[in-house]
């Protein structure tokens, strides 16, 4: 099978959730310690063979340009003080993949967003991840995909089964077992009724599509919220033919929300190789405290 060097991630939603730093701090710039997540998401693709990554982002967003450019200011004052391995580490971020920008002109969906893509995905294989969603893991989730669109030959999304009483904020999957850690998927549905809901099975920020999506979503109108919804148009795909769902391997943390923008930090600055072990004394005494 042919090897799949693009990806897409949507980063141009407005992120009301993480009002006020949203309006002028993009969700997807939020750091865990001292990266931003969308950082996480560049390496995540490259790591899985991708070459070039579209990033689609909006107004108010151009510091994830900057992130991906060379920065001459800093390079000479890290020159200066002899600090060559800083240098090579900010142009190793800069050069993970070929980084490509594009503005979603209005913020009318994830779906639409995807859409804006056509052009640069042309007829091949691709990555959607979600610009908000950091996942943490051993084996690239990207990778994981890809493994099961070989094994079944049908477009795959990641999934992991959420609380009950959370399924309405995300999406539902009507799926049965593969008898592996996938699911043979025949329908969908976004923020389901709790009535409405097919299983606890939920995407959670990763796809791996294929360019007939771009004709599903162009007929794609307007689902819930009012939004072009990327849920409704691979609905299509689910219930012609069928999609995989991989029950991925990672930890997934949310940057539209609070709470996972502050677990990723915490947890990852416990294995930071710079403050680890002081954050983690500082965290076993502040947890002692508020007992
Ligand atoms: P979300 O629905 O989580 O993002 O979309 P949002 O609309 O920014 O969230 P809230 O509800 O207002 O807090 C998932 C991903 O899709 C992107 C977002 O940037 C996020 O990374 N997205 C969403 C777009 O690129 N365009 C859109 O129109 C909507």
């Amino acid at each position: 099978m042919k090897k799949i060097t693009k990806a897409v991630i949507p980063a141009a939603g407005l992120g009301t959730r993480m009002l006020p730093i949203s309006k002028s701090v993009p969700k997807e710039m939020l750091p865990i310690v001292d990266r931003p997540a969308i950082s996480f998401l560049v390496e995540e693709a490259a790591a899985a063979g991708v070459t070039d990554v579209l990033i689609i982002t909006g107004r108010g967003k151009d510091t994830i340009e900057n992130y991906f450019d060379f920065n001459v200011e800093y390079e000479k004052k890290l020159t200066e003080s002899g600090k060559y391995a800083e240098i090579e580490e900010m142009r190793r971020i800069c050069s993970m993949a070929n980084v490509y920008f594009l503005r979603q002109k209005e913020t009318k969906g994830l779906g639409h967003a995807v859409l804006t893509a056509k052009n640069f995905i042309a007829d091949e294989p691709f990555y959607i991840l979600y610009g908000d969603d950091v996942i943490l893991s051993e084996t690239p989730v990207c990778t994981q995909l890809a493994k099961a669109y070989e094994k079944y030959g049908k477009p795959c999304c990641g999934v992991k089964p959420v609380p009950w009483e959370l399924v309405y904020k995300y999406c539902s999957l009507k799926a049965e077992s593969n008898g592996d850690n996938t699911y043979h998927v025949t329908d969908m549905i976004e923020k389901p009724k709790p009535e409405q809901a097919y299983s606890n099975l939920s995407i959670l920020g990763r796809v791996l599509l294929t360019s007939d999506i771009f004709d599903i979503l162009e007929k794609t109108e307007p689902g819930a919220g009012g939004e072009i919804q990327l849920t409704d148009a691979m609905r299509v795909l689910a219930t012609n033919g069928g999609m995989t769902a991989v029950d991925f391997e990672g930890e997934r943390f949310d940057f539209g929300s609070k709470l996972g923008f502050l677990t990723a930090n915490v947890k990852s600055a416990v294995n930071h190789p710079e403050i680890g072990e002081d954050f983690k004394k500082f965290l076993i005494e502040f947890a002692d405290s508020i007992k």
